[in-house]
């Protein structure tokens, strides 16, 4: 299995993506919230680019089985029911409902990537789940980690080394990786006990916990606490079985 892991956004309109899987990592906290919404019983996320397109798809969805979130700089968008706060999506508040999404990094990606054989979503809450996926799909492997405004962010990186290790170890696959992927391995081999405090150090968990997010960053921290596989079907990310 060959991975090529980018630190930022890839151009991944120019990427072959045909017969590869694909990962989108956003630990904070896309993806991490698309994990929790699922497992709290919404049918599906729905990525948008912005706030205009959210709006349009809950019109054609209908608004009484769609409900809209999203934030830019960490803040909920205002006329948005919910932000992008993995707390904020109990049962009782998404269940059987469709979350069409808005951020300011992690949803544009997956409206890029649906030429790839498959496309799953990626955080510490799931990663032992996405794994164990990939593992058996033994396909080549672009991992795309979401970043911070097209920078490189910690907290994505560590993740990505994560899943690295974990294809490597718990699973015994063999592996080329390109250069970034061996940076972010090395970022987790050497962390590897001191995750969180290694999120705490970056640019992204110090902003939300100066705006009042440090339980985000808390929970977004806790390695499989929410063991679900989330997938890209029909621009939806929907739950899957392993
Ligand atoms: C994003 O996708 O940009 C993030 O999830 C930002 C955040 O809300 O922390």
């Amino acid at each position: 299995m060959h991975i090529d892991l980018f630190l930022h956004p890839a151009p991944l309109n120019r990427l072959p993506l045909e017969n590869k899987s694909v990962v989108v990592i956003d630990v904070l906290r896309f993806c991490t919230t698309v994990c929790t919404a699922l497992k709290a019983g919404a049918r599906g996320v729905i990525p948008t680019d912005g706030p205009g397109e959210a709006g349009e798809m809950r019109v054609k969805i209908g608004a009484d089985t769609a409900v809209v979130a999203g934030e830019r700089n960490g803040i909920k968008l205002e006329s948005f029911k919910f932000g992008n706060s993995p707390l904020e999506f109990t049962p009782d508040a998404v269940g059987g409902k469709y979350l069409i999404m808005t951020t300011t990094n992690g949803t544009e990606i997956f409206t890029r990537a649906y030429k790839a054989s498959s496309v799953f979503a990626c955080a510490l809450v799931n990663i032992s789940k996405v794994a164990e996926r990939l593992a058996k799909e033994d396909l080549d492997l672009i991992i795309i980690c979401s970043g911070q405004e097209g920078s490189f962010s910690i907290e994505d990186t560590i993740c990505g080394g994560m899943l690295i290790n974990l294809l490597m170890t718990r699973h015994n696959r063999n592996i080329t990786i390109n250069d970034a992927g061996s940076l972010a391995l090395l970022l987790f081999e050497s962390n590897k006990d001191a995750i969180k405090q290694t999120i705490y150090q970056g640019e992204h968990a110090r902003f939300l916990a100066s705006i009042g997010f440090e339980r985000d960053v808390d929970v977004s921290s806790e390695i499989d606490a929410v063991p679900v596989l989330p997938v890209l079907r029909d621009g939806r990310l929907v739950l899957e079985e392993n």
